[in-house]
């Protein structure tokens, strides 16, 4: 995964753009491991507690543990590892957490092309070194493919009890009508680089 490199025009009109060392040039840069990493770890637990909330209550309970876990697996795992950790979608859900800023957005409809081009969307990811008036920044995003179990939430025949409870929670969802192998959203990750 080689980062790609945008440097940001600030308002001097200056490229504020450092030269990237080789390390983080380099195919295994360190700071896209780490990314790599934490999106196993959240990935991992979203799963686990997605699957524990729909054995035990069914898809309507696992709802709610979807609006009350997810935000909280995100913040503690931001808090533990000095990264900025989250979802993103063209068509969140979430609309407060999961809307995307402009840099996400481009990469968003990036991953898109991508899909339309042929590549699958677990294959999907990119790193770009953000440089701007605070700084320079790593960020990496991952697309989040649809498989099977998430159509009962975002898919397009959603029972009417599980759609009653996502209108209750989030009156402007627009994460319905997904088809197995589309991308849901990503997850988006920053760290502030220090030189
Ligand atoms: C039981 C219902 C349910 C299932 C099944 C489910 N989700 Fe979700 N999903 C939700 C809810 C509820 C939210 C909003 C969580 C929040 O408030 O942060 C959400 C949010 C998301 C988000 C964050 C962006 C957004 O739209 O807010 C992504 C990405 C996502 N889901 C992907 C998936 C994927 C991929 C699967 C299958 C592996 C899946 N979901 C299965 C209910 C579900």
């Amino acid at each position: 995964m080689q980062p790609i490199v945008r440097p940001i025009l600030t308002a001097t009109g200056l490229c504020l753009l450092m030269s990237l060392t080789s390390a983080q040039a380099s195919s295994d840069d360190p700071m896209t491991e780490q990314a790599k990493g934490l999106i196993k770890q959240f990935a991992g637990q979203l799963q686990s507690e997605l699957k524990a909330a729909i054995q035990t209550g069914g898809p309507v309970e696992a709802v709610a543990v979807c609006k009350e876990h997810a935000p909280v697996i995100a913040a503690e795992l931001s808090e533990s590892s000095g990264w900025s950790v989250g979802r993103v979608s063209l068509k969140a859900r979430n609309t407060t957490l999961g809307t995307p800023d402009v840099w996400e957005t481009q990469v968003l409809e990036s991953f898109e092309t991508r899909l339309a081009d042929g590549q699958p969307a677990d294959t999907l990811s990119q790193a770009e070194v953000i440089e701007d008036d605070q700084g320079r920044t790593f960020r990496f995003m991952k697309a989040i493919p649809t498989g099977e179990v998430c159509l009962a939430c975002h898919g397009e025949a959603i029972s009417e009890p599980v759609a009653q409870a996502l209108d209750e929670y989030y009156p402007n969802d627009q994460a319905r009508g997904f088809k197995i192998g589309d991308i849901r959203g990503a997850f988006t990750l920053s760290k502030p680089l220090h030189d």
